[in-house]
């Protein structure tokens, strides 16, 4: 099948590569770029394993093809360390308020939590288990996942850290 040459941004770097028209996004960032953080649970935007933020947006990877985000900014998983080498504050939280079990999620949900306090950087709990909606977990339960995104949302807008993981 005839390839197309497309390039995109990554992480802050550009990149481009050779894809048939019907790779999924998400095969081109596994496959093409090796950042295999983005992961495969269902291939039919139902779980958000492979959710990245694209131009401003959280996307379901699965559900884009290569051909569609090209010209495009993407984060994933590998870009949220900050410059410094230290853990993004949602990151930190997962990590701190044991945010998760087996992982497989986490990529996925953290970029999902990413953009969502990006949009709204003081959520409610309520807000936020809205907004991590189109991820799914089958391991935590999600009380965790939320106080992780709460421990984020107060590390980022200089609240106390106690107060969020309370
Ligand atoms: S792999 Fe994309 S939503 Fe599940
Ligand atoms: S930690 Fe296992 S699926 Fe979420």
């Amino acid at each position: 099948m005839a390839k197309t040459h497309i390039t995109m941004t990554v992480n802050g770097t550009k990149v481009e590569g050779l894809v048939e028209p019907r790779t999924l996004l998400v095969h081109f960032i596994r496959e093409n770029l090796l950042l295999t953080g983005t992961h495969i649970g269902c291939e039919t935007t139902h779980c958000g394993a492979c959710t990245v933020d694209l131009d401003g947006m959280s996307v379901k990877s699965c559900t884009v093809f290569a051909v569609q985000a090209a010209g495009s900014d993407i984060t994933t998983i590998e870009g949220m360390a900050n410059a410094d080498g230290t853990l993004h504050a949602l990151q930190e939280g997962f990590r701190e308020m044991h945010g998760l079990q087996c992982g497989f999620c986490t990529p996925g949900m953290i970029m999902r939590a990413y953009r969502l306090l990006q949009e709204n950087p003081s959520p409610t709990e309520e807000e936020i288990r809205f907004g991590i909606s189109g991820n799914l977990c089958r391991c935590t339960g999600y009380q965790n996942i939320v106080k992780a995104i709460q421990y984020a949302a107060a590390k980022l807008g200089g609240v106390p850290l106690q107060e969020a993981a309370e």
